[in-house]
């Protein structure tokens, strides 16, 4: 595997490739992130890695500074995925000046969950992900569904530029226990990683009620909020939504049977997590 910090080193190492298939990380690869790797293969060859942390999409009382850096364990795990370029970029050669033009999703999707309690997320994602791309020039990039809002941002940016990138959805990656893969997951203490399959297990209820009939919505959001709060979490939102716009839908949706997803975000200790469940 070829490791690459220079943007031009890297336009020249993949000149000429039409089917390379990008994974962008940021580092602390799980086995999540592996099969995300795994299912770029099957799209493309070469495979392309990156592990940049990107500024631009922590907030200023975000984890930047404290986020887990774990590079030689990460070279080696993707030398073991034929990861064929891995893409290291350093802050001066990502960002050689300040980054001004930045790409801003539209508020009604931006602007909602993730965006609300994380102001300019977003755009830093947008920014650095079109950044990315006008790098590695992709011809499919792989995204997982953890980050359910993220995947959509990053598709509708792609349509909306009419980038030549196809977006791949990845499923979730969950240990054995339901919680969701992720590298915030090393924060956790060990009685709080006790805890923490219970922010999947509420999703699920709330899931099986949708399923079953139970259509007031927010009294099943009010509901699931307070199963967690009860358990010593401080929920920022749990919300079903509309697949297809992250919207919440209407009385006229739910009765026409509109496709579901329940998102959710909340703090257990310090550590901040998010998962989703399609309905
Ligand atoms: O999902 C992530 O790890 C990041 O948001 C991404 C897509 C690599 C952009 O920095």
């Amino acid at each position: 595997m070829k490791i690459i910090s220079s943007i031009e080193e890297l336009r020249d190492q993949l000149r000429g490739q039409l089917r390379t298939a990008f994974v962008p990380t940021m580092g602390n690869l799980h086995e999540g992130h592996l099969s995300l790797m795994r299912l770029a293969r099957k799209h493309g060859d070469p495979v392309v890695a990156s592990i940049f942390v990107n500024r631009l999409q922590f907030g200023p009382n975000e984890d930047f500074d404290k986020y887990p850096r774990t590079f030689q364990a990460d070279v080696d795990k993707l030398e073991k995925e034929g990861v064929y370029v891995l893409f290291a970029p350093t802050e001066r050669d990502m960002y050689p000046e300040p980054q001004e033009y930045r790409v801003r999703p539209p508020d009604d999707l931006g602007n909602i969950l993730e965006g609300e309690f994380r102001p300019g997320f977003f755009t830093g994602v947008t920014t650095v992900v079109l950044k990315l791309f006008s790098c590695v020039q992709p011809r499919v990039a792989v995204f997982g569904k953890k980050d359910y809002q993220q995947l959509m941002i990053v598709r509708n940016m792609c349509k909306q530029f009419a980038l030549p990138t196809e977006i791949i959805a990845a499923e979730t990656y969950r240990a054995e226990d339901g919680l969701a893969l992720s590298s915030r997951n090393g924060y956790l203490s060990a009685d709080e990683r006790a805890e923490a399959p219970n922010l999947y297990r509420v999703l699920n209820q709330t899931a099986d009620e949708v399923r079953a009939g139970h259509l007031d919505v927010f009294e099943l959001e009010r509901k699931a909020m307070s199963e967690l709060a009860q358990r010593g979490w401080k929920p920022d939102y749990i919300s079903i939504r509309k697949r297809n716009d992250l919207q919440p839908p209407s009385a006229g949706d739910l009765a026409q049977g509109a496709q579901l997803v329940v998102v959710a975000a909340a703090k257990l200790g310090a550590t901040r997590l998010i998962d989703n469940l399609e309905i």
